[in-house]
């Protein structure tokens, strides 16, 4: 049966260089094009959708608020906002939320937050200190932030007042801020989803929160792809036993609702004051009632123990299936976030992985990326590595 279809949106801007595919539904961790033909969803709307497709739970619980009220404004009070909100600070420990729709837009929040935190101390020119590698958005502001100059390109003159540094190097750091009085904070991902799966280390994690504390920088982790359970944890810096003063989300938060957070700890809570931040869509009845319901679900099948569980019986199915190949550079990653790193360029193995019926992507132009739903099981997991094992090995003995 014929499954791709051609130049499927000659209307649209040319953003995106799509697999030529269009997925009509789904089902748990399971999808079908408009032709009928199946797909496993390896990929999971790159790490938003949570529960999955179609879930019994949420389904119900969304239709019935949209039947409710969608959308009310920040005019008024939305009283599931206040009841995510007080779930996120639970979670996180730290103490206040401000919601907004996507990722970059938690990140410019972030980043205004840090600014203003400099202002706020008498420093007019601060500086934040970023990463290689990082991945932060695609506005203004949070492509300056991220390391990545193919995002960049084309889109000067950049956002000043980003100090960049390599990742898990501390010296670099000390080095590259030693006597700046302007330097207000430091913003990162725990684990770089778009730079290629690279963690940050567990010792320069708990050295980082050290050194914002001794310096009064406020430490600010982008857990936008690697937050809400991904790792098995809530978030992944959890693992680390430390925690951030600004924590942006989005993506897996609303298991597939727009919707993003910035959660603030006591250093940076209250510096947001009325008319300082804001946005239309923020916080609106339908993508707090999903914010809710997501997390309610994830506790009560246990979502973040199948992360933990399932992504490590990924990862060594892929080692067992992969390991021994001289181009495999690195399997990496934690829970259902995994980088399957080759030594050249992939990019091509996504349509030959739709053509066999996984969905996947390859980020860093070197690395095979799974971020599944979190409702995936290990029968789940031996299917895709069944599936994607044998087009690694002829992908690479044709193109050695
Ligand atoms: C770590 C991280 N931050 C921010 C973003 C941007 O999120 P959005 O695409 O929702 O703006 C992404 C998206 O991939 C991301 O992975």
């Amino acid at each position: 049966m014929a499954t791709l279809i051609e130049a499927a949106s000659p209307h649209q801007m040319n953003t995106y260089g799509r697999v030529p595919i269009a997925l009509s539904h789904g089902q748990g961790c399971r999808v079908w094009d408009v032709n009928g033909k199946s797909y496993l969803d390896g990929l999971g709307g790159i790490a938003v959708n949570t529960l999955g497709h179609n879930h019994p739970k949420l389904v119900p619980a969304l239709q019935d608020q949209i039947a409710k009220i969608i959308h009310s404004s920040n005019y008024y009070h939305v009283p599931n906002g206040e009841k995510l909100a007080a779930k996120l600070v639970e979670l996180s420990g730290l103490t206040n939320v401000f919601f907004c729709c996507t990722g970059l837009e938690a990140n410019e929040a972030a980043l205004k937050l840090a600014r203003k935190y400099g202002h706020d101390k008498g420093i007019e020119r601060p500086e934040i200190v970023v990463y290689e590698k990082a991945f932060h958005g695609r506005s203004i502001a949070t492509l300056s932030a991220t390391g990545n100059e193919k995002v960049q390109k084309g889109f000067g003159p950049l956002v000043e007042g980003f100090i960049r540094v390599p990742l898990n190097d501390i010296e670099a750091l000390k080095k590259a801020t030693e006597g700046n009085p302007n330097v207000v904070a430091v913003f990162f991902e725990t684990i770089q989803g778009e730079g290629g799966v690279n963690p940050t280390r567990i010792e320069y994690l708990q050295q980082l929160r050290q050194l914002c504390d001794e310096r009064d920088w406020l430490m600010m982790i982008d857990e936008v792809q690697c937050g809400m359970g991904r790792t098995g944890k809530w978030f992944a810096h959890q693992w680390a036993g430390i925690k951030p003063d600004v924590m942006p989300l989005a993506k897996g938060l609303g298991s597939g609702v727009p919707i993003g957070a910035v959660v603030a700890g006591p250093k940076a809570a209250q510096i947001f004051q009325p008319g300082n931040h804001g946005t239309t869509f923020g916080g609106n009845p339908l993508a707090m009632r999903a914010g809710v319901e997501t997390i309610r679900i994830m506790e009560e099948d246990g979502l973040l123990e199948n992360a933990a569980k399932v992504g490590a019986h990924l990862r060594a199915a892929l080692q067992r299936e992969l390991g021994s190949l001289p181009q495999l550079k690195e399997i990496r990653g934690q829970g259902l976030m995994l980088g399957v790193e080759l030594t050249r360029p992939c990019g091509a193995l996504v349509n030959r992985a739709a053509e066999a019926g996984l969905l996947i992507s390859v980020t860093a132009d070197t690395v095979i990326r799974l971020v599944p739903p979190l409702i995936m099981t290990t029968t789940d997991a031996d299917e895709l590595v069944g599936i994607l094992a044998p087009l690694v090995r002829q992908f690479l003995a044709e193109n050695p």
